[in-house]
Protein backbone atom coordinates (compact mmCIF):
# COMPACT_ATOMS: atom_id res chain seq x y z
CA UNK A 1 0.00 0.00 0.00
CA UNK A 2 1.34 3.55 -0.71
CA UNK A 3 0.99 5.79 2.35
CA UNK A 4 1.22 9.66 2.39
CA UNK A 5 1.96 11.73 5.32
CA UNK A 6 1.92 14.89 5.41
CA UNK A 7 3.51 16.38 7.85
CA UNK A 8 1.80 19.56 9.63
CA UNK A 9 4.62 20.67 11.93
CA UNK A 10 6.72 23.69 11.16
CA UNK A 11 9.35 21.67 12.40
CA UNK A 12 9.46 19.64 9.41
CA UNK A 13 11.50 16.22 9.92
CA UNK A 14 12.50 17.43 13.50
CA UNK A 15 8.69 17.18 14.11
CA UNK A 16 7.80 15.19 17.25
CA UNK A 17 4.88 14.24 16.06
CA UNK A 18 5.96 12.71 12.75
CA UNK A 19 8.07 10.15 14.91
CA UNK A 20 4.83 8.73 16.16
CA UNK A 21 3.96 8.20 12.31
CA UNK A 22 7.59 6.96 11.69
CA UNK A 23 6.94 4.17 14.66
CA UNK A 24 4.13 3.00 13.09
CA UNK A 25 5.77 2.48 9.57
CA UNK A 26 8.58 0.58 11.24
CA UNK A 27 5.67 -1.69 13.02
CA UNK A 28 3.87 -2.13 9.17
CA UNK A 29 6.87 -2.94 7.22
CA UNK A 30 6.14 -4.20 3.49
CA UNK A 31 4.37 -0.69 2.73
CA UNK A 32 5.42 2.39 0.69
CA UNK A 33 5.48 5.19 2.89
CA UNK A 34 6.09 9.08 1.62
CA UNK A 35 6.92 12.11 3.95
CA UNK A 36 6.12 15.14 2.78
CA UNK A 37 6.82 18.26 4.91
CA UNK A 38 3.62 20.58 3.83
CA UNK A 39 3.81 22.63 6.94
CA UNK A 40 7.35 23.72 6.88
CA UNK A 41 7.84 24.15 2.91
CA UNK A 42 4.52 25.87 3.00
CA UNK A 43 6.33 29.39 1.10
CA UNK A 44 7.53 27.24 -1.50
CA UNK A 45 4.57 25.67 -1.97
CA UNK A 46 2.65 28.92 -1.80
CA UNK A 47 4.96 30.21 -4.63
CA UNK A 48 6.08 27.45 -6.76
CA UNK A 49 2.78 26.13 -8.81
CA UNK A 50 5.61 23.06 -9.82
CA UNK A 51 6.29 22.25 -6.01
CA UNK A 52 2.64 22.12 -5.29
CA UNK A 53 1.92 20.14 -8.40
CA UNK A 54 4.47 17.54 -7.28
CA UNK A 55 2.63 17.35 -3.45
CA UNK A 56 -0.71 16.81 -5.02
CA UNK A 57 0.45 13.90 -7.16
CA UNK A 58 1.57 12.16 -4.30
CA UNK A 59 -1.56 12.28 -3.08
CA UNK A 60 -3.12 10.88 -6.30
CA UNK A 61 -0.97 7.78 -5.49
CA UNK A 62 -2.07 7.39 -2.61
CA UNK A 63 -3.97 4.61 -1.06
CA UNK A 64 -3.68 5.84 2.71
CA UNK A 65 -3.32 9.87 3.81
CA UNK A 66 -2.20 10.16 7.30
CA UNK A 67 -2.29 13.92 8.10
CA UNK A 68 0.01 14.65 11.07
CA UNK A 69 0.20 17.53 12.77
CA UNK A 70 1.09 19.21 16.31
CA UNK A 71 -2.19 20.92 17.81
CA UNK A 72 -1.45 24.95 17.88
CA UNK A 73 -3.68 26.65 19.95
CA UNK A 74 -6.81 24.37 19.58
CA UNK A 75 -6.30 23.47 15.88
CA UNK A 76 -3.59 23.16 13.50
CA UNK A 77 -0.58 25.11 12.97
CA UNK A 78 -1.29 28.41 10.83
CA UNK A 79 0.76 26.87 8.26
CA UNK A 80 -1.21 23.24 7.43
CA UNK A 81 -3.96 25.66 7.48
CA UNK A 82 -2.72 27.46 4.80
CA UNK A 83 -2.26 24.30 3.39
CA UNK A 84 -5.50 22.94 3.91
CA UNK A 85 -6.88 26.42 2.24
CA UNK A 86 -4.49 25.81 -1.09
CA UNK A 87 -6.21 22.73 -1.76
CA UNK A 88 -9.49 24.38 -2.21
CA UNK A 89 -8.34 27.16 -3.77
CA UNK A 90 -6.26 25.65 -6.54
CA UNK A 91 -9.07 23.20 -7.08
CA UNK A 92 -7.13 20.11 -5.57
CA UNK A 93 -9.69 18.20 -3.55
CA UNK A 94 -10.47 15.64 -6.53
CA UNK A 95 -6.68 13.92 -5.76
CA UNK A 96 -8.03 13.72 -2.15
CA UNK A 97 -11.46 12.34 -2.46
CA UNK A 98 -12.46 8.40 -2.00
CA UNK A 99 -8.78 7.94 -0.50
CA UNK A 100 -8.38 6.24 2.84
CA UNK A 101 -7.81 9.02 6.04
CA UNK A 102 -6.03 9.13 9.25
CA UNK A 103 -4.93 12.02 11.75
CA UNK A 104 -1.94 11.45 13.95
CA UNK A 105 -1.47 14.21 16.31
CA UNK A 106 0.79 15.31 19.39
CA UNK A 107 0.12 17.90 22.29
CA UNK A 108 -0.29 18.41 26.01
CA UNK A 109 -4.11 17.65 25.55
CA UNK A 110 -5.12 21.00 25.42
CA UNK A 111 -8.45 21.35 23.56
CA UNK A 112 -6.70 18.55 20.94
CA UNK A 113 -10.14 17.66 20.23
CA UNK A 114 -10.87 20.34 18.51
CA UNK A 115 -8.40 20.10 16.49
CA UNK A 116 -9.34 16.38 15.61
CA UNK A 117 -13.47 17.80 15.13
CA UNK A 118 -11.56 20.24 12.79
CA UNK A 119 -9.30 17.40 10.59
CA UNK A 120 -12.23 15.28 11.00
CA UNK A 121 -14.62 18.01 9.26
CA UNK A 122 -11.41 18.97 6.63
CA UNK A 123 -11.39 14.94 5.50
CA UNK A 124 -15.49 14.98 5.31
CA UNK A 125 -15.34 17.62 3.08
CA UNK A 126 -12.64 16.34 0.90
CA UNK A 127 -14.81 13.00 0.54
CA UNK A 128 -12.22 11.10 1.97
CA UNK A 129 -12.69 8.08 4.44
CA UNK A 130 -11.94 8.45 7.89
CA UNK A 131 -10.13 5.67 9.62
CA UNK A 132 -9.23 6.98 12.45
CA UNK A 133 -7.53 9.01 14.66
CA UNK A 134 -4.32 8.88 17.75
CA UNK A 135 -4.03 12.42 19.95
CA UNK A 136 -0.99 11.51 21.57
CA UNK A 137 0.45 13.38 24.30
CA UNK A 138 3.77 14.54 23.12
CA UNK A 139 5.88 12.52 25.32
CA UNK A 140 3.90 9.55 24.55
CA UNK A 141 6.15 7.66 22.32
CA UNK A 142 8.81 7.01 24.22
CA UNK A 143 7.18 5.35 27.08
CA UNK A 144 5.55 1.75 26.91
CA UNK A 145 1.76 2.78 26.90
CA UNK A 146 2.71 5.38 23.77
CA UNK A 147 3.98 2.82 21.47
CA UNK A 148 1.53 0.62 22.65
CA UNK A 149 -0.86 2.84 21.91
CA UNK A 150 0.34 3.92 18.05
CA UNK A 151 0.60 0.10 17.34
CA UNK A 152 -2.49 -0.12 18.18
CA UNK A 153 -3.58 2.36 16.19
CA UNK A 154 -1.33 1.40 13.14
CA UNK A 155 -2.88 -1.58 12.69
CA UNK A 156 -6.00 -0.64 12.67
CA UNK A 157 -6.00 1.95 10.35
CA UNK A 158 -3.60 -0.02 8.26
CA UNK A 159 -5.61 -3.17 8.36
CA UNK A 160 -9.03 -0.85 7.94
CA UNK A 161 -7.61 0.54 4.68
CA UNK A 162 -6.19 -2.51 3.30
CA UNK A 163 -9.46 -4.17 3.69
CA UNK A 164 -11.32 -0.88 2.32
CA UNK A 165 -13.57 -0.44 5.83
CA UNK A 166 -16.34 1.89 4.59
CA UNK A 167 -16.27 5.07 6.74
CA UNK A 168 -18.98 7.23 7.89
CA UNK A 169 -19.19 11.03 7.54
CA UNK A 170 -19.04 12.71 10.72
CA UNK A 171 -19.66 16.30 10.31
CA UNK A 172 -22.39 18.24 8.05
CA UNK A 173 -21.34 19.74 4.78
CA UNK A 174 -21.24 23.76 5.39
CA UNK A 175 -23.79 25.80 3.42
CA UNK A 176 -22.13 27.97 0.47
CA UNK A 177 -21.92 31.50 0.81
CA UNK A 178 -23.97 33.87 3.14
CA UNK A 179 -25.67 37.33 1.93
CA UNK A 180 -23.84 40.42 1.08
CA UNK A 181 -23.55 43.37 4.01
CA UNK A 182 -23.49 46.75 3.24
CA UNK A 183 -24.46 48.73 6.78
CA UNK A 184 -27.31 50.94 6.68
CA UNK A 185 -28.68 54.05 8.46
CA UNK A 186 -25.85 55.36 10.22
CA UNK A 187 -24.92 53.55 13.96
CA UNK A 188 -25.66 54.47 17.51
CA UNK A 189 -23.18 56.44 18.72
CA UNK A 190 -21.10 54.96 21.55
CA UNK A 191 -18.83 56.38 24.47
CA UNK A 192 -15.67 54.73 25.00
CA UNK A 193 -15.26 56.95 27.95
CA UNK A 194 -11.80 57.10 27.22
CA UNK A 195 -10.89 53.71 26.57
CA UNK A 196 -8.70 52.38 23.43
CA UNK A 197 -10.74 50.42 21.04
CA UNK A 198 -8.88 48.32 18.59
CA UNK A 199 -10.42 46.32 15.58
CA UNK A 200 -8.70 44.01 13.74
CA UNK A 201 -9.65 42.26 10.80
CA UNK A 202 -8.55 40.24 7.92
CA UNK A 203 -10.79 41.27 4.83
CA UNK A 204 -9.06 41.22 1.67
CA UNK A 205 -11.76 43.74 -0.18
CA UNK A 206 -14.25 46.38 0.99
CA UNK A 207 -17.21 44.69 -0.48
CA UNK A 208 -16.79 41.80 1.55
CA UNK A 209 -19.49 41.53 4.29
CA UNK A 210 -16.74 41.74 6.98
CA UNK A 211 -15.70 44.94 6.09
CA UNK A 212 -18.70 46.07 5.81
CA UNK A 213 -19.68 44.48 9.75
CA UNK A 214 -15.63 46.35 10.70
CA UNK A 215 -17.30 49.91 8.96
CA UNK A 216 -20.35 49.75 11.42
CA UNK A 217 -18.80 48.78 14.35
CA UNK A 218 -16.17 51.16 13.67
CA UNK A 219 -19.05 54.02 13.07
CA UNK A 220 -20.50 53.21 16.26
CA UNK A 221 -17.00 54.19 18.04
CA UNK A 222 -16.38 57.72 15.94
CA UNK A 223 -13.03 58.24 16.20
CA UNK A 224 -12.30 56.30 19.19
CA UNK A 225 -11.60 53.11 17.59
CA UNK A 226 -8.40 52.14 15.54
CA UNK A 227 -8.66 49.53 12.40
CA UNK A 228 -5.84 47.02 12.22
CA UNK A 229 -5.77 44.97 8.84
CA UNK A 230 -3.63 41.84 9.59
CA UNK A 231 -2.94 41.86 5.85
CA UNK A 232 -1.49 45.43 5.99
CA UNK A 233 1.19 43.73 8.38
CA UNK A 234 3.82 42.75 7.97
CA UNK A 235 3.87 39.34 8.85
CA UNK A 236 7.26 37.18 7.79
CA UNK A 237 5.85 33.63 9.12
CA UNK A 238 4.01 31.53 11.45
CA UNK A 239 5.34 30.30 14.41
CA UNK A 240 8.28 27.88 14.20
CA UNK A 241 7.75 25.95 17.03
CA UNK A 242 11.20 26.60 18.16
CA UNK A 243 10.18 27.73 22.28
CA UNK A 244 12.96 30.30 21.80
CA UNK A 245 10.29 32.79 23.63
CA UNK A 246 9.99 30.33 26.74
CA UNK A 247 12.45 31.88 28.83
CA UNK A 248 11.83 35.13 28.49
CA UNK A 249 9.52 35.77 25.83
CA UNK A 250 11.98 36.77 23.12
CA UNK A 251 11.14 36.03 19.67
CA UNK A 252 13.37 34.69 17.23
CA UNK A 253 11.29 37.32 14.85
CA UNK A 254 11.57 39.99 17.26
CA UNK A 255 12.23 42.80 15.00
CA UNK A 256 11.85 40.90 12.04
CA UNK A 257 8.49 41.57 10.97
CA UNK A 258 5.46 43.85 12.70
CA UNK A 259 3.74 41.13 14.69
CA UNK A 260 5.50 41.98 18.18
CA UNK A 261 5.28 45.93 17.75
CA UNK A 262 1.78 45.22 16.50
CA UNK A 263 0.82 43.24 19.83
CA UNK A 264 2.75 45.54 22.03
CA UNK A 265 2.09 48.38 21.21
CA UNK A 266 -1.46 48.22 20.02
CA UNK A 267 -3.02 44.75 21.39
CA UNK A 268 -2.01 45.25 24.70
CA UNK A 269 -2.66 48.57 25.02
CA UNK A 270 -6.44 48.43 24.36
CA UNK A 271 -9.14 47.84 26.03
CA UNK A 272 -11.85 47.15 24.02
CA UNK A 273 -10.69 44.65 20.96
CA UNK A 274 -12.79 43.45 18.51
CA UNK A 275 -11.61 40.35 16.42
CA UNK A 276 -13.16 40.38 12.87
CA UNK A 277 -12.48 37.16 10.94
CA UNK A 278 -13.09 35.71 7.96
CA UNK A 279 -14.14 31.69 8.60
CA UNK A 280 -11.94 29.83 5.68
CA UNK A 281 -13.32 25.76 5.35
CA UNK A 282 -13.70 25.68 8.63
CA UNK A 283 -12.03 27.75 10.87
CA UNK A 284 -10.76 31.02 11.03
CA UNK A 285 -8.76 32.45 8.34
CA UNK A 286 -5.00 31.44 8.33
CA UNK A 287 -4.07 34.72 8.68
CA UNK A 288 -5.55 35.02 11.86
CA UNK A 289 -4.34 31.37 12.89
CA UNK A 290 -0.96 32.92 12.24
CA UNK A 291 -1.78 35.38 14.67
CA UNK A 292 -2.67 33.21 17.35
CA UNK A 293 -0.01 30.57 16.67
CA UNK A 294 2.64 34.09 16.87
CA UNK A 295 1.20 35.28 20.07
CA UNK A 296 2.73 31.93 22.01
CA UNK A 297 6.12 34.17 22.62
CA UNK A 298 3.70 34.82 25.71
CA UNK A 299 3.28 31.22 26.17
CA UNK A 300 0.70 30.29 28.47
CA UNK A 301 0.43 33.03 30.21
CA UNK A 302 -2.97 35.39 29.88
CA UNK A 303 -1.87 38.54 28.63
CA UNK A 304 -4.73 40.08 28.07
CA UNK A 305 -6.49 40.41 31.41
CA UNK A 306 -9.47 42.13 31.88
CA UNK A 307 -9.82 42.98 28.26
CA UNK A 308 -13.50 43.74 26.71
CA UNK A 309 -14.03 41.30 24.04
CA UNK A 310 -16.46 40.69 20.63
CA UNK A 311 -15.74 38.95 17.94
CA UNK A 312 -17.25 39.16 14.45
CA UNK A 313 -17.15 36.29 12.08
CA UNK A 314 -18.13 35.91 8.11
CA UNK A 315 -18.80 32.51 6.42
CA UNK A 316 -20.88 29.57 8.51
CA UNK A 317 -20.21 29.89 12.10
CA UNK A 318 -23.53 28.76 13.21
CA UNK A 319 -22.59 25.44 12.02
CA UNK A 320 -19.09 25.52 13.39
CA UNK A 321 -20.06 25.09 17.21
CA UNK A 322 -16.07 24.10 17.76
CA UNK A 323 -14.93 27.13 16.66
CA UNK A 324 -17.12 28.99 19.39
CA UNK A 325 -15.50 26.97 21.99
CA UNK A 326 -12.20 27.66 21.07
CA UNK A 327 -12.83 31.07 20.77
CA UNK A 328 -14.67 31.19 24.29
CA UNK A 329 -11.99 29.03 25.79
CA UNK A 330 -9.17 31.60 24.45
CA UNK A 331 -10.88 34.65 25.69
CA UNK A 332 -11.63 33.00 29.36
CA UNK A 333 -7.90 32.16 29.64
CA UNK A 334 -7.07 35.63 29.10
CA UNK A 335 -8.88 36.16 31.71
CA UNK A 336 -11.01 38.36 29.78
CA UNK A 337 -14.91 38.87 28.81
CA UNK A 338 -16.71 38.03 25.60
CA UNK A 339 -19.60 40.18 25.37
CA UNK A 340 -20.48 38.48 22.25
CA UNK A 341 -20.08 36.52 18.79
CA UNK A 342 -22.15 37.24 15.69
CA UNK A 343 -21.70 36.70 12.39
CA UNK A 344 -23.11 37.69 9.42
CA UNK A 345 -25.21 34.23 9.22
CA UNK A 346 -27.64 37.01 11.10
CA UNK A 347 -30.33 39.63 9.90
CA UNK A 348 -30.72 42.84 11.18
CA UNK A 349 -26.84 43.10 11.34
CA UNK A 350 -27.03 46.44 12.10
CA UNK A 351 -28.91 46.69 14.91
CA UNK A 352 -26.74 43.72 16.10
CA UNK A 353 -23.65 45.35 15.94
CA UNK A 354 -24.44 48.57 17.46
CA UNK A 355 -26.15 46.44 20.30
CA UNK A 356 -22.23 45.12 20.99
CA UNK A 357 -20.84 48.22 20.62
CA UNK A 358 -22.64 49.32 23.52
CA UNK A 359 -22.70 46.24 25.61
CA UNK A 360 -19.18 46.38 25.18
CA UNK A 361 -18.53 49.94 26.50
CA UNK A 362 -20.82 49.08 29.59
CA UNK A 363 -18.84 45.96 30.65
CA UNK A 364 -15.62 48.19 30.37
CA UNK A 365 -17.36 50.51 32.36
CA UNK A 366 -18.25 48.07 34.97
CA UNK A 367 -14.48 46.03 34.41
CA UNK A 368 -16.56 42.81 34.09
CA UNK A 369 -15.24 39.75 33.59
CA UNK A 370 -18.24 36.92 33.17
CA UNK A 371 -17.37 33.46 35.43
CA UNK A 372 -15.20 30.84 33.44
CA UNK A 373 -16.97 27.93 32.06
CA UNK A 374 -15.81 24.28 32.03
CA UNK A 375 -13.46 25.68 29.02
CA UNK A 376 -11.71 28.24 31.06
CA UNK A 377 -11.83 26.36 34.20
CA UNK A 378 -10.39 23.03 33.03
CA UNK A 379 -7.74 25.07 30.49
CA UNK A 380 -6.26 27.28 33.91
CA UNK A 381 -5.86 23.57 35.74
CA UNK A 382 -4.13 21.85 32.94
CA UNK A 383 -2.21 24.68 32.28
CA UNK A 384 -1.66 25.27 36.12
CA UNK A 385 0.19 21.42 36.27
CA UNK A 386 2.08 21.26 33.30
CA UNK A 387 3.64 24.83 33.94
CA UNK A 388 4.00 23.55 37.53
CA UNK A 389 5.42 19.87 36.32
CA UNK A 390 6.88 19.01 33.15
CA UNK A 391 7.12 22.27 31.33
CA UNK A 392 8.65 24.27 34.45
CA UNK A 393 12.33 24.41 33.41
CA UNK A 394 11.81 25.25 29.86
CA UNK A 395 8.72 27.86 30.08
CA UNK A 396 10.18 29.66 33.16
CA UNK A 397 8.44 33.08 32.24
CA UNK A 398 5.29 31.52 32.53
CA UNK A 399 6.67 29.70 35.60
CA UNK A 400 7.66 33.35 36.87
CA UNK A 401 3.97 34.80 35.49
CA UNK A 402 2.27 32.12 37.25
CA UNK A 403 3.60 32.36 40.58
CA UNK A 404 3.20 36.50 40.19
CA UNK A 405 -0.79 35.73 39.39
CA UNK A 406 -1.40 33.72 42.08
CA UNK A 407 -1.96 30.38 39.39
CA UNK A 408 -0.83 27.71 41.97
CA UNK A 409 -4.28 27.37 43.72
CA UNK A 410 -3.68 23.76 44.04
CA UNK A 411 -5.77 21.94 46.19
CA UNK A 412 -3.31 20.50 48.65
CA UNK A 413 -2.95 24.32 49.74
CA UNK A 414 -6.03 24.58 50.64
CA UNK A 415 -5.75 23.98 54.08
CA UNK A 416 -9.16 24.74 55.65
CA UNK A 417 -10.96 22.75 53.49
CA UNK A 418 -7.91 19.78 54.39
CA UNK A 419 -8.96 19.95 57.69
CA UNK A 420 -12.97 20.01 57.32
CA UNK A 421 -12.24 16.80 55.20
CA UNK A 422 -9.94 15.06 57.77
CA UNK A 423 -12.55 15.81 60.34
CA UNK A 424 -15.62 14.90 58.49
CA UNK A 425 -13.88 12.05 57.39
CA UNK A 426 -13.10 10.51 60.60
CA UNK A 427 -16.71 11.45 62.13
CA UNK A 428 -18.25 9.72 59.08
CA UNK A 429 -17.07 6.38 60.59
CA UNK A 430 -19.78 6.37 62.72
CA UNK A 431 -23.12 4.98 61.07
CA UNK A 432 -25.02 7.38 62.86
CA UNK A 433 -23.40 10.39 61.83
CA UNK A 434 -23.34 8.85 58.41
CA UNK A 435 -26.95 8.53 58.48
CA UNK A 436 -27.77 11.80 59.97
CA UNK A 437 -25.54 13.91 57.64
CA UNK A 438 -27.25 11.78 54.59
CA UNK A 439 -31.02 12.65 56.09
CA UNK A 440 -29.61 16.69 56.09
CA UNK A 441 -27.63 16.47 52.95
CA UNK A 442 -29.87 18.36 50.85
CA UNK A 443 -31.27 20.80 53.42
CA UNK A 444 -27.05 21.75 53.95
CA UNK A 445 -26.42 21.95 50.63
CA UNK A 446 -28.23 24.76 49.94
CA UNK A 447 -28.55 26.70 53.36
CA UNK A 448 -25.96 29.02 52.56
CA UNK A 449 -28.08 30.03 48.93
CA UNK A 450 -31.00 30.38 50.70
CA UNK A 451 -29.38 32.80 53.32
CA UNK A 452 -28.30 34.91 50.55
CA UNK A 453 -31.53 35.06 48.97
CA UNK A 454 -33.38 36.11 52.32
CA UNK A 455 -30.20 39.24 52.90
CA UNK A 456 -30.65 39.99 49.26
C1 LIG B 1 2.53 27.89 18.96
C2 LIG B 1 2.21 26.64 19.72
C3 LIG B 1 0.92 26.40 20.09
C4 LIG B 1 0.59 25.23 20.77
N1 LIG B 1 -0.70 25.02 21.09
C5 LIG B 1 -1.06 23.88 21.74
C6 LIG B 1 -2.41 23.64 22.08
O1 LIG B 1 -3.32 24.42 21.78
N2 LIG B 1 -2.70 22.49 22.73
C7 LIG B 1 -1.73 21.60 23.10
O2 LIG B 1 -2.06 20.62 23.73
N3 LIG B 1 -0.43 21.80 22.76
C8 LIG B 1 -0.08 22.91 22.09
N4 LIG B 1 1.22 23.12 21.73
C9 LIG B 1 2.20 22.05 22.00
C10 LIG B 1 2.47 21.19 20.74
O3 LIG B 1 1.28 20.68 20.24
C11 LIG B 1 3.38 20.01 21.09
O4 LIG B 1 4.59 20.48 21.57
C12 LIG B 1 3.60 19.08 19.92
O5 LIG B 1 4.09 17.86 20.41
C13 LIG B 1 4.62 19.59 18.91
O6 LIG B 1 4.67 18.66 17.85
P1 LIG B 1 5.67 18.77 16.62
O7 LIG B 1 7.06 18.59 17.15
O8 LIG B 1 5.26 17.66 15.72
O9 LIG B 1 5.51 20.10 15.97
C14 LIG B 1 1.58 24.28 21.09
C15 LIG B 1 2.92 24.55 20.74
C16 LIG B 1 3.22 25.71 20.07
C17 LIG B 1 4.65 25.98 19.69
Amino acid sequence: MRIVVLNGSPKGDDSVTLQTVRYVSKQQEGHDWHYLNVAHRIAVLERDEQRWAEVIDEVRGADLVIWSCPVYYMLVCSQYKRFIELIGERGAADAFAGKAAAVVTTSIHFYDHTAHAYLRGIIDDLGMRYLGGLSADMDDLPTPAGQAAARRFGLDVLTAATEGRPAARQTAPLPGTVAAYAPGAPATRVDARGRRVLIVTDHHDANEPLAGMVRRMAEAWGDQAEVVNLNDLRISAGCQGCCHCAYDNQCVFEGKDDYIAFHREKLQRADIIVLAARIVDRNLSSRWRQFFDRSFFLNHAPHLIGRQFAVLLSGPAAHLPGLREQLEAWVQLQQANLVDIVSDENDGLDGLLDSVAQRLAQAAADSWVQPKTFLGVAAHKLFRDEVFGRLRWVFQADHRAYRRLGYYDFPQRDWKTRALNAVMMLLTRSARVRTEIQNRMRAEMVKGHQRAVEQG
